[in-house]
């Protein structure tokens, strides 16, 4: 499926103010809610659509609207910093959790708590903004597919070419969306540029 990296105005301009160190933490939470309405409008650009009858004040007409039911599920706790906007825009979609720990020595995904809605014939949002080592992305996409998922879209803020080139590795099914691809992991498997701890940043816990 690939990733699709965004190249719009407003995409560089929230992101330059969430790498800034100087941002705080809620100018921070908001930008990071701006920015997930450009990624989730990409990520459900080719989502079905059905018709349906309705009447205007004048006349009768044809509607359409999202043919599958929609499914987030947020990668904890990063994950939270994209989930208001996808409700925002998408009302009735389910919301999952998954609870994944970085092993900050080896930077394996070590599982502490899921929760998931059915989803069975759902189109799934996996939410991760950081796609570093794709350790975390990789397992939540495991995770959910062995939950029934077959029609699964992430949202990244940024990404490295590791965390890349792993979700092709191993989920090649997989459509990844992200505001940016940036330049490599550090030793301590940050990306650079990059814009630090997103859930530090997110939640004020620096
Ligand atoms: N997780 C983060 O929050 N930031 C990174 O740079 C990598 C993983």
């Amino acid at each position: 499926m690939g990733i699709t990296v965004l190249d719009h105005p407003l995409n560089h301009h929230y992101l330059s103010i969430l790498r800034d160190r100087t941002t705080e933490p809620e100018e921070f939470r908001n930008t990071t809610r701006r920015l997930a309405y450009l990624l989730l409008t990409e990520a459900t650009n080719s989502a079905e659509l059905e018709d349906y009858s309705l009447e205007t004040p004048l006349v009768a007409a044809t509607g359409r609207r999202l043919a599958r039911p929609v499914v987030a599920v947020a990668v904890l706790r990063a994950g939270l910093g994209l989930i208001d906007a996808v409700i925002d825009l998408i009302p009735d979609v389910a919301v999952g959790y998954a609870g994944v720990q970085r092993d900050e020595e080896t930077a394996r995904p070590m599982e502490y708590y899921t929760k998931f809605p059915d989803m069975t014939d759902r189109t799934v949002l996996v939410l991760e903004p950081m796609l570093a080592t794709g350790g975390s992305l990789s397992w939540a996409v495991e995770r959910v597919k062995q939950a029934g998922a077959d029609d699964i879209v992430a949202l990244c803020v940024v990404a490295a070419p590791e965390g890349a080139a792993r979700m092709e590795r191993i989920h090649p099914d997989v459509r990844v969306v992200t505001a940016a691809m940036d330049s490599h992991l550090n030793d301590h498997y940050y990306i650079v540029p990059g814009l630090g701890d997103m859930g530090d940043r997110l939640f004020a816990t620096l």
